[in-house]
């Protein structure tokens, strides 16, 4: 497969794998050059990205921790210097708490580690990229990014308390940057997945089977990561024009209020 018109590029954090890794596919279908971004080296994960290769669609693959000031910068510059022009931003990358302790006993470390990958890192390099897509792009132009927060933007859990802090924070700084951005026609949207299949969600794969059974979800299934793609590519889409600070709920209906 060949792409008909190559745009400004997509960078994806956290794209070698689960979540990330479908919307950077679904992005590449959409004919954006695509910037892969994870921490583990890519021999790690040629597997996924096979995918790109069998397609001819451009990509590179940038090793990067986001939350090291020094690698977001060179996610700028790689992306510059290979594509040309950022034309979208996905802040996907996040981990949950290594474990999940209750909040009364919540350590520092804990909070730190997952403010820093979760709030701070998409911060600050949504900075230098929309600094970036400002005197690169004409006023004309729209420009996306889109931040990968979570139903626990909203929901309580008591034992994974950073982890809802971060994305509520992280909620918070899509608006904000929203705000900021719409007078340059740079757009951003939020997308808040519920219990989607991926790695992240291995270790409690039989408590939700068993949740999902109950009815937890109004739709009765997990969500996949393509769930959560296909939103991306409406939001980054010319169907997506005159819109900015939204988020859509991507949890089978585990939003909906029920008595
Ligand atoms: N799965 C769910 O049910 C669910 C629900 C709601 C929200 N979310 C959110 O969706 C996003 C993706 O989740 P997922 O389930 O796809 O996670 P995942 O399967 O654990 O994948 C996480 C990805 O992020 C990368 N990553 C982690 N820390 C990084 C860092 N410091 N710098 C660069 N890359 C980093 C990982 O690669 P390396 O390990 O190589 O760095 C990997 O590519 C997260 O923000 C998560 O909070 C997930």
């Amino acid at each position: 497969m060949t792409n008909n018109k190559l745009k400004g590029c997509a960078i994806i954090t956290g794209s070698s794998r689960g979540i990330g890794l479908a919307i950077a596919k679904q992005l590449a279908i959409d004919s954006y050059p695509i910037v892969i971004i994870a921490r583990s080296p890519q021999d790690k994960c040629s597997e996924n990205l096979q995918f790109f290769i069998d397609n001819n669609y451009p990509f590179i693959y940038v090793q990067s921790d986001i939350s090291k000031k020094e690698d977001r910068e060179n996610i700028v510059t790689q992306a510059i210097n290979k594509f040309g022009k950022i034309e979208v931003l996905v802040n996907n990358a996040g981990v949950a708490p290594l474990e999940r302790v209750d909040l009364l006993n919540m350590s520092e470390e804990s909070f730190d580690r997952v403010m820093d990958i979760n709030l701070k890192s998409p911060m600050f390099l949504t900075q230098l990229v929309a600094a970036q897509m400002i005197k690169d792009k004409n006023i004309n132009e729209k420009a996306t990014i889109v931040n990968v927060t979570s139903c626990s933007s909203e929901r309580l859990s008591l034992n994974r308390a950073e982890y809802c802090m971060s994305k509520a924070g992280e909620s918070m700084m899509s608006k904000l940057y929203a705000l900021a951005l719409a007078e340059y026609n740079i757009l951003v949207h939020e997308v808040r997945p519920g219990v989607i299949k991926t790695d992240m969600t291995n270790s409690v794969s039989k408590k939700y089977d068993q949740l999902i059974e109950e009815g937890l979800f109004p739709i009765k299934r997990w969500g996949t990561a393509e769930d959560v793609a296909n939103v991306v590519s409406l939001f980054c889409s010319d169907k997506m024009s005159f819109s900015t600070g939204n988020y859509i709920d991507i949890d089978g209906g585990l939003h909906l209020p029920r008595l």
